[in-house]
């Protein structure tokens, strides 16, 4: 059955090479998710040599951690581990027919990378966004074929939620967004078509979820309370090791981009900020007990 809102299939375009701009942690995510379903060479690239060997070094490393687990055999490992590669020139994307980005959330840097790309891919080549909140469409505006883009939003941990926001810009032509559904599909992800607007639909809630407890720590209830308030409903993980899970910095600019779009609607914690500010990467330990530093911010003690 075709999802709703998708375009008539027939119009998908082939895909056998993606482009995977950044390195970091979604993005090498992405690289792994890509090659293991598409089964097609999946190019990296990143800024420095640091970056993309490290995202290169977590594909290997979750193909290893696959290969342990039985879900894959020695020969589909080495081969998945041979289509994933580096580069740091985006002239490796010259032959890709899907180029993701999962860079930092800025428009006038993701902007930058759509221009870079579109230099170097041929006029049919998608270009997708993983964005967790920007307007697709003001990130297609500029280019020369803006009917190209798309946003394609996944959830953390990419390999295991299944869900998939498919994102269609004003401008985004049914081509693109029939590749994109069967791209989706192929990638075994349930694909919603949703309106290009501020965070797109599932990011609306979990922020204002996320903010209301981290709402009730701001006004003084101890962080372990409020994050433990609610392992009665059964949910898969607590607010804060969700907050950990997609990282503050990640979750602040979410919550800056719909307190912006619907300012009585969202708030920012400036606990959070402070967070961001201090360079903490999560509100835990490394062994997952609060940190002492996080704690302070948050409360004040
Ligand atoms: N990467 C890859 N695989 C992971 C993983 C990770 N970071 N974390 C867990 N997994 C895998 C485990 O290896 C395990 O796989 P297996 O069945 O093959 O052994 C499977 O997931 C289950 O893991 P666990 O048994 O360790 O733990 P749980 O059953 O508690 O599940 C969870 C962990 C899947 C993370 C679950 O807690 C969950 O679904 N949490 C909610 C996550 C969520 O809401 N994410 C959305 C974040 S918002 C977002 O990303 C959007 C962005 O724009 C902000």
């Amino acid at each position: 059955k075709r999802p709703a809102g998708a375009p008539d299939k027939a119009l998908a375009r082939k895909v056998t090479k993606v482009g995977v701009v950044g390195a970091g942690l979604m993005a090498s995510q992405l690289a792994l998710l890509f090659a293991r379903r598409l089964e097609v060479p999946v190019v990296l690239t990143d800024l420095d040599r640091e970056r993309l060997d490290k995202g290169v070094g977590y594909v290997r490393a979750e193909v290893d951690k696959l290969l342990a687990k039985g879900r894959v055999n020695g020969d589909q490992a080495n081969r998945l581990k041979g289509l994933v590669s580096g580069s740091l020139t985006k002239d490796a994307f010259a032959d890709a027919d899907f180029v993701i980005e999962a860079v930092f959330e800025d428009l006038k840097v993701k902007k930058q990378v759509f221009a870079e790309v579109e230099a170097v891919v041929g006029p049919e080549c998608v270009l997708a966004t993983n964005t967790s909140s920007l307007s697709v469409s003001a990130m297609a505006s500029g280019l020369r074929h803006p009917e190209r883009v798309v946003g394609f939003h996944f959830f953390n941990p990419v390999a295991v939620l299944p869900l998939l926001e498919i994102v269609r810009g004003e401008r985004t032509d049914d081509a693109t967004l029939a590749t994109a559904f069967a791209t989706g599909k192929a990638l075994k992800k349930s694909c919603v078509l949703v309106k290009d607007a501020p965070a797109f639909v599932v990011n609306r809630l979990l922020t204002r979820f996320m903010g209301e407890v981290i709402g009730a720590v701001d006004e003084g209830t101890p962080v372990e309370t409020a994050d433990h308030a609610l392992d009665g409903l059964g949910l898969p993980m607590s607010p804060f090791a969700l907050l950990q899970l997609v990282g503050p910095a990640v979750a602040l600019h979410v919550a800056e981009t719909l307190h912006e779009a619907f300012p009585a609607r969202y708030k920012v914690s400036e606990n959070l900020a402070n967070l961001v500010k201090a360079g903490k990467p999560g509100v835990f330990a490394p062994d997952f007990t609060i940190d002492p530093e996080a704690r302070q911010i948050f409360e004040g003690s």
